[in-house]
């Protein structure tokens, strides 16, 4: 009888697609483009009632999406932003897709691409986005795992540059734990040429491949445990949750702990530059990582984030599905 062959010794169709996998896997002037698409798309949807895009420019194409921890922002985000483009969605749990009974991520990649046009995924485990792309032959969108979330951090960086102009040259801060969230806002601030600073308990610090590639690019990131001297006279001040979908339950009290001096609240927020801004890419954790007073006041633009998730991402479908065409989206 012949051994079983593994799909690690088959070498999977190159396709040249466009994965958006990665901040970091992009040249900043594609990024920029997408961004660009994305306004010009929001502004002609602020325009107009219905149809918001009349030359329904996705029309007939399918987004999968497959969702193996909750979301809310980029469940709808993303089926809403289809439908909005002229196309549609199918949302995905693994629990009722035959992967949960232990078919391949290459045989269900090799299906799902012969029937959709890109592919969301949303994994706790990293290596399960790189497999789905490398077997896919349709493109596939990081919709956050437990190392990076990309999609949230263009939408952020669209929000800032929406209230306070361009993003270059600026400073943010970031204060808390060093988790995915955080680094795709390191790989932002590489590629939209913005200064970081990052402060993190030692345990938590982001990983130091993330920092090493941020130098290696030329970026201006810096990692420190003093949250006062992150936020010192910063543009922007961003924090996440303290325990992510991926950590373990039982680290989390001791997390908490760990993480007390990184909250951000009046006092904190006090340090930063006067018009500083508030973000979060939500849901937030009230008492836990931002206080209700900065989390309602007036420097905290989070529902602007949140609704910048729908903007930014139809960038990233036009630039994905829209071939040739994708930056005449934005264009009636
Ligand atoms: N920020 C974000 O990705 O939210 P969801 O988990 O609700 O998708
Ligand atoms: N860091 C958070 C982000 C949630 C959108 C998590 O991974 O759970």
């Amino acid at each position: 009888m012949s051994a079983a062959l593994s799909t690690s010794s088959i070498t999977p169709v190159q396709t040249g697609l466009r994965h958006f996998l990665d901040i970091k896997d992009l040249d900043a002037a594609t990024l920029r483009q997408i961004l660009d698409v994305a306004s010009s798309m929001k502004r002609m949807q602020q325009n107009r009632r219905f149809p918001l895009h009349p030359r329904q420019p996705l029309a007939g194409r399918q987004l999968g999406l497959i969702l193996s921890k909750p979301s809310t922002r980029t469940r709808v985000s993303f089926e809403v932003g289809m439908r909005q483009l002229g196309g549609d969605a199918v949302v995905l749990s693994p629990q009722d897709m035959q992967i949960g009974r232990g078919e391949t991520l290459a045989d269900t990649a090799r299906v799902l691409s012969r029937f959709v046009d890109a592919i969301v995924l949303r994994t706790g485990n990293t290596t399960n986005l790189h497999e789905l792309a490398r077997w896919s032959t349709s493109p596939v969108i990081n919709g956050l795992t437990p190392s990076s979330h990309p999609v949230q951090i263009l939408a952020d960086i669209m929000t800032f540059e929406e209230h306070r102009g361009p993003v270059r040259g600026r400073t943010f801060a970031w204060t808390g734990d060093g988790n995915n969230v955080l680094v795709s806002l390191i790989e932002g601030a590489v590629r939209f040429g913005f200064r970081l600073r990052a402060a993190t308990p030692l345990q938590m610090q982001p990983p130091q491949d993330v920092l090493d590639w941020a130098k290696r690019e030329g970026g201006d990131v810096e990692w420190m445990e003093d949250p006062r001297a992150a936020v010192n006279n910063a543009d922007c001040i961003v924090t996440d949750t303290w325990v992510s979908m991926s950590d373990s339950h039982e680290e989390a009290a001791s997390r908490m702990t760990r993480l007390e001096p990184y909250r951000v609240d009046t006092k904190l927020m006090a340090l930063a530059a006067p018009d500083a801004l508030f973000m979060h890419c939500l849901p937030a954790h009230i008492g836990e990582e931002v206080t209700q007073d900065v989390f309602e006041g007036p420097h905290s633009v989070v529902f602007d984030e949140a609704e910048n998730r729908l903007h930014a991402q139809k960038g990233i479908l036009a630039w994905t599905m829209g071939g040739s065409n994708w930056t005449s989206f934005g264009k009636e």
